[in-house]
């Protein structure tokens, strides 16, 4: 087993790197890759110098031009340790490498044609022998050499110097980069791709070269992503001052890759989900995602890049702060208060239930084994809702002064989450103490309040704790309220209130007793508590002027319902009549859409305790067929309005919205069993010119037996077979059929030929979706399901164990479950530990059964 590494044990290395040459010699079937370092030592140098490297043959090792014999050094599965000749000088190292059988797409690999590298967070040590940490930083420079015909495109980081032919049909690239960077942002890439290119001038007038690589024949999906990134690169200078700082950047599109996408340095590679894009092959949120993770990756190159983390326990320092700048971003190009409201249910169904289970830690992780495991929800999303508390705190041109004070402070290092809170607090006159805790504690703080009224004198007495870590201290919690008079109208209106005692009162003089309208925007990463009454909520999804808090309350009277159903008892219809006004009200349709949707039982996973998954599922679906049967005749006249004048389609907000509650309509009004609604969903199919519509059509058939749902989902695969993206869907989709006919599709597509173990975004389509997403066909058939996932999971474990550790997340819920499914639950688990061999499982199924 690895060893475990601690934050606390942290010290800075004994070498520095400052020079690094690579050559990278492509074969048929192997790479051989020549590194010449400069070695100097920091302070008075140490005797010993240990390496990272792994799965490589040493072919050669030589100390200032001298071969060493196998004396002179120890080589073990993980390291080679060499006693230094001196405080300062040059190793070179030969070692082969087979990427055409690497399977884990870490390190340097083979996929769809195309070699390409993954270094983040420890690949770089399974190309090279190198100090494989982020606090040495290196100027890099690259040679690749690869037959022409297979291999015409070779690419780099930073810049290309020079290109030379070569005998035998072969040629050579040399590329350097003058930026010093951590070797997790070194890339390669040899392969035959298409590319398209566009030309941008920086606000400081550099000239660059953008350059877009993918499969020939479909160049000009990638459109819509050069756009984004130009937009990128423009919002980046004009909200935080800061420009590109190379003259070239290419964007790959790899044939696999495990994660979203990867910001090498001047060289991002993609997976091919957040780059491809055409109206015909990607819906509306697959266009708003590849603009998120374009920006995203580009973002790094500041946050991440030019100020990198000192070593990885500091992850949410480049990831929690890019992500709140990618979702400013997407929030710059229009994407509404829809998109707050998908934020906020990510984070309440993944990162709320990481939280309260084994799996919790805090967003700055205390120790690791395997340090892939924790590119959570928490370090992400959670680190990102901090920094928006801290944006909050600051306004936007506080935080800006902030963020300069931290450029102006840090470029061009490798520093910690204290050095980032420390240039915000110092540029603000700010104490960051409250804020700081938050960063060291795990769980999700829960904030109960009361309230008194005595006579104009109203207090909103507040309360907080952290059930899942009663030692917690007490952080900074900002409470963003309005109070709603008796009409609807505030009189207070969005203030905030900051919260950072266990306990604390907040006092309003006021002509009458308010609604009141909690953490609006979700103002903190809280669960809170409030005893509304039905009425006060009904009084804020009519009147409240925060579209969030209004869905918010739509939550909340929604969950009553659902809590009663879960309980065994049933409510009249009529209490969700409030949505009868929604539907056929004015403004923003993809607010009006989520309105319109209960939570789903993924967000609700840690509501009960001893949950039965399968009531739950089951009422959430009776509180979905309560809401259709509510809404009556004036559903299917709705949905009919919105089907005409189906204008050509284009990516753009108000189509979008349009787009989004007619799907979810034509799901409620399918969900009635009703025929005429069954046609509907397969007109709209066959009159659709894109994939949004065309999978509206299906998801609104997919709960049910209509004929049309068989009927439409073959057309969709003889339309699709061929295009990978697309065909995800398909699996995904019959992944999701609710209960044991989801689990037996699952069993039924792990054997279809278009199954491919080697493509992880297949893989998530099935398994994912399969484990993640669909709560009754996991646990169907007694333990069958889950048997099922364990399964799949040790397959991964083998081929591609990152993956595999990531599939194992469903299982974390083991806790809060009865005790019947936690059984079949914990055999599972056993016998993953059993049988597992990567760290990344074997750490993941460990943690969960609490050992
Ligand atoms: N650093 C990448 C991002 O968030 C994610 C990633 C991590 C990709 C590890 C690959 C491996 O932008
Ligand atoms: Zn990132």
């Amino acid at each position: 087993m690895k060893q475990r590494q601690y934050l606390k044990d942290y010290r800075p290395s004994d070498w520095q790197i400052p020079h690094i040459q690579m050559h990278f010699d492509v074969q048929d079937a192997h790479v051989l890759v020549h590194t010449r370092m400069e070695l100097v030592a920091v302070g008075d140098g140490t005797q010993t110098l240990e390496l990272d490297g792994r799965q490589m043959a040493l072919v050669e090792i030589r100390i200032d031009g001298e071969a060493l014999s196998p004396e002179a050094y120890q080589c073990d599965d993980a390291s080679l340790t060499i006693k230094a000749p001196g405080a300062r000088f040059v190793l070179e190292s030969t070692v082969k490498l087979d990427p055409f059988n690497n399977t884990s797409l870490e390190g340097l690999y083979a996929a769809g044609g195309i070699l390409c590298t993954q270094c983040e967070s420890h690949g770089f040590s399974r190309i090279t022998y190198a100090l494989d940490r982020p606090d040495v930083m290196s100027v890099f420079n690259v040679t690749i050499e690869a037959d022409k015909g297979r291999y015409p495109i070779l690419l780099a980081n930073g810049e290309r110097n020079a290109q030379q032919e070569l005998p035998d049909g072969r040629h050579r690239v040399s590329w350097s980069d003058p930026h010093p960077k951590p070797c997790y942002l070194f890339a390669v890439v040899a392969g035959d791709m298409a590319c398209k290119t566009r030309p941008y001038i920086t606000s400081e007038g550099r000239e660059v070269d953008i350059a877009f690589y993918c499969d020939h024949g479909i160049e000009e999906r990638m459109d819509h992503a050069i756009d984004s990134l130009v937009r990128s690169m423009q919002w980046d200078e004009q909200r935080y001052g800061l420009a590109y700082d190379l003259n070239t950047y290419s964007v790959v599109v790899a044939g696999a890759f495990n994660m979203g996408a990867m910001e090498n340095k001047g060289l991002n590679i993609f997976n091919p989900k957040y780059v491809l894009a055409s109206p015909e092959t990607a819906t509306d949120a697959d266009f708003a995602a590849v603009e998120a993770v374009i920006g995203h990756e580009y973002f790094h190159n500041w946050t991440g890049n030019r100020v990198t983390c000192r070593d990885w326990f500091q992850l949410s320092l480049k990831e929690g702060l890019t992500v709140f700048r990618d979702q400013q971003f997407s929030a710059d190009c229009g994407a509404g208060p829809a998109q707050r409201i998908e934020q906020v249910k990510f984070l309440r169904a993944r990162q709320f239930a990481e939280d309260a289970g084994p799996l919790a830690h805090p967003v700055r992780p205390e120790s690791y084994v395997e340090m892939n495991n924790f590119y959570t929800v928490t370090v992400y999303e959670k680190g990102a809702e901090l920094v928006r508390l801290l944006h909050a705190l600051e306004g936007e041109s506080g935080f800006r002064r902030g963020m300069d004070l931290y450029f102006e402070r840090h470029d061009g290092q490798a520093v910690t989450i204290e050095d980032f809170l420390a240039a915000h607090g110092d540029a603000n006159q700010l104490d960051i103490s409250g804020l700081q805790r938050w960063y060291g504690q795990a769980g999700t703080p829960q904030v109960k309040i009361t309230e008194s009224w005595d006579n104009g004198h109203y207090t909103l007495d507040c309360e907080q704790s952290i059930p899942s870590n009663p030692s917690a201290d007490a952080v900074l919690i900002p409470i963003r309220v309005s109070l709603l008079d008796s009409r609807g109208q505030a009189m207070i209106d969005g203030q905030v209130l900051r919260f950072d005692q266990p306990q604390q009162g907040f006092s309003f003089d006021l002509p009458e007793r308010p609604v009141p309208v909690l953490f609006e925007a979700l103002s903190a990463p809280v669960t809170w508590d409030y005893a509304y009454s039905q009425d006060q909520l009904k009084h804020i999804v009519r009147h409240a002027q925060d579209p969030f808090s209004r869905w918010e309350a739509a939550q909340r009277l929604y969950l009553i319902m659902i809590d009663a159903a879960y309980a065994g008892t049933t409510l009249e219809d009529q209490h969700l009549d409030v949505f009868c006004e929604v539907m056929v009200g004015e403004g923003d349709g993809a607010v009006i859409a989520a309105l319109l949707s209960p939570p789903s039982a993924d967000e609700l996973t840690t509501r009960y305790t001893e949950l039965d998954p399968l009531r739950l599922s089951q009422a959430v679906d009776q509180t979905e067929a309560a809401l259709a049967r509510v809404l009556g005749d004036a559903l299917a006249t709705q949905t009919q309005n919105l089907m005409e004048h189906v204008a050509t389609y284009a990516f753009e907000p108000a189509a979008a919205a349009r787009r989004s509650l007619r799907a979810r309509l034509l799901r409620l009004w399918c969900l009635r069993g009703d025929q005429q609604a069954w046609q509907q969903a397969e007109q709209l199919y066959d009159n659709s010119d894109n994939l949004t519509d065309r999978l509206a059509a299906l998801q609104a058939l997919n709960q049910t037996d209509a004929a049309q749902r068989d009927i439409l989902l073959e057309r969709f695969y003889q339309t699709y077979k061929n295009d990978k993206l697309v065909l995800d869907r398909w699996f995904a989709l019959q992944a999701a059929r609710a209960g044991q006919a989801g689990l037996d599709s699952v069993r039924t597509l792990l054997a279809h030929a278009d199954f491919d173990q080697g493509n992880p975004n297949r893989v998530r389509a099935l398994i994912g979706t399969f484990g993640m997403l669909n709560l009754s066909a996991l646990h169907a058939q007694g333990g069958q399901g889950v048997a099922l996932l364990a399964e799949q999971i040790l397959v991964y474990d083998k081929l591609n164990p990152q993956l595999a550790a990531r599939l194992i997340t469903p299982f974390a819920g083991l806790n809060g479950l009865a005790e019947e499914r936690a059984a079949a639950v914990r055999k599972a688990l056993q016998e993953i530990v059993a049988q597992a061999s990567s760290p990344d499982v074997l750490e993941q199924a460990q943690r969960i059964l609490g050992h």
